[in-house]
């Protein structure tokens, strides 16, 4: 029987991206597609950023499919009432109803975009990484709150979320992995550091193992890009770090995800988001999305080599000069489409 696949477009560009990621699953499928509502679409409509049914609806497909959330509209709405639903708790919302504690950002610069990058050529050349993130705790889910003219964010792990991530990183390891916590100050990150190595002396010792303060793997990335194969870290400072290693790739419109649980399905979603800027302007780079299909096909349906055909269209694309506005150029996102489809 066809996969089961939700597609949640979401906000901004997503709508836009989600019907460039449909022509790609129709030259793939068959598949059976089903669209939803999330973020601020489902807020207007629903006054929630995720329904109950939506929730459902995923829980009981293949794979999930989510483009982007957010924009202008619900931040000021947000501004005037702090109290108003937000879209980012839709994305929440499904990370925590799937269970999904593993979020897979691979970094790997398209060899055509080694030029496009802030950075230069020699630091980049060479870079293959993943951030592999812990998603459904830390800060983003701790107790928060405001009292008179103060707020707070609690900050906790357990052993038991460390150690399931913690082997999510070290099964994904070809050269090392590097740990990533801020110990020399936060007692959740001593707790990361000690269940990490545990984890690694009893079940990984052959994997290489390396720690870093969060503030020093932030520079290195930038500066040694290519010292890192896995960079496994707590679900924050996997958020800003991926975003920094998104550059690398000459754009964050470049950098797609995967998030997965201990079963069930996965949810793949570019890194970048809604773009409100641009929505509407058909002027949105679709590659992450394309990415994140092959990153499903992959992870979520066992379809690797499915997968691996979509990421060398993507590069093949990229090659024979397809540059999307946020790479510099002139190609829509209907181009981009056209581009990667021909060279599938
Ligand atoms: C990401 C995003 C989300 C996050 C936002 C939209 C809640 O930045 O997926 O990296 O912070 O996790
Ligand atoms: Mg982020």
């Amino acid at each position: 029987m066809a996969s089961r696949i939700v597609i949640l477009p979401g906000d901004g560009i997503g709508p836009e991206i989600s019907a460039a990621a449909r022509e790609l699953l129709d030259r793939l499928g068959p598949f059976q597609l089903e669209e939803r509502m999330v973020g601020g679409t489902s807020i207007d409509a629903h006054g929630t950023a995720l329904t109950g049914e939506v929730l459902d609806s995923c829980r009981n497909s293949d794979a999930v499919l989510l483009a982007a959330v957010g924009g202008p509209k619900w931040d000021a709405a947000v501004a005037a009432d702090p109290a108003a639903p937000r879209p980012e708790q839709g994305l929440l919302g499904l990370r925590k109803g799937l269970g999904l504690f593993a979020n897979l950002r691979p970094v790997r610069p398209s060899r055509a975009l080694l030029d496009a990058s802030p950075l230069k050529r020699d630091r980049i050349e060479g870079t293959d990484l993943l951030v592999v993130r812990e998603l459904t705790g830390g800060i983003y889910f701790g107790d928060s709150g405001r009292d008179g003219d103060s707020a707070h964010d609690d900050c906790a792990y357990t052993v038991g979320e460390i150690e399931r991530i913690a082997r999510v990183g070290f099964r994904s390891a070809r050269r090392g992995v590097t740990s990533v916590d801020k110990a020399n100050v936060l007692e959740t990150s001593r707790l990361w550091r000690e269940t990490v190595s545990r984890v690694h002396e009893e079940e990984f010792a052959g994997v290489a193992l390396d720690h870093l303060l969060v503030d020093n793997a932030a520079m290195q990335l930038v500066s040694r890009p290519t010292r890192f194969d896995v960079i496994l870290t707590e679900n924050l400072f996997g958020d800003i770090l991926s975003d920094e290693a998104a550059m690398l790739t000459g754009s964050l419109g470049m950098l797609p995800s995967a998030s997965i649980g201990a079963s069930g399905p996965g949810l793949f979603e570019p890194v970048h988001g809604s773009a409100p800027d641009i929505a509407g302007t058909g002027r949105a780079n679709p590659l992450a999305m394309f990415g994140s299909v092959a990153l499903m096909l992959r992870h979520g349906l066992g379809m690797e080599s499915a997968a691996a055909g979509v990421e060398s269209a993507i590069d093949r694309a990229l090659e024979d000069g397809l540059r999307t506005a946020d790479l510099g150029g002139e190609a829509t996102t209907e181009d981009a489409t056209r581009a990667v489809l021909a060279n599938l």
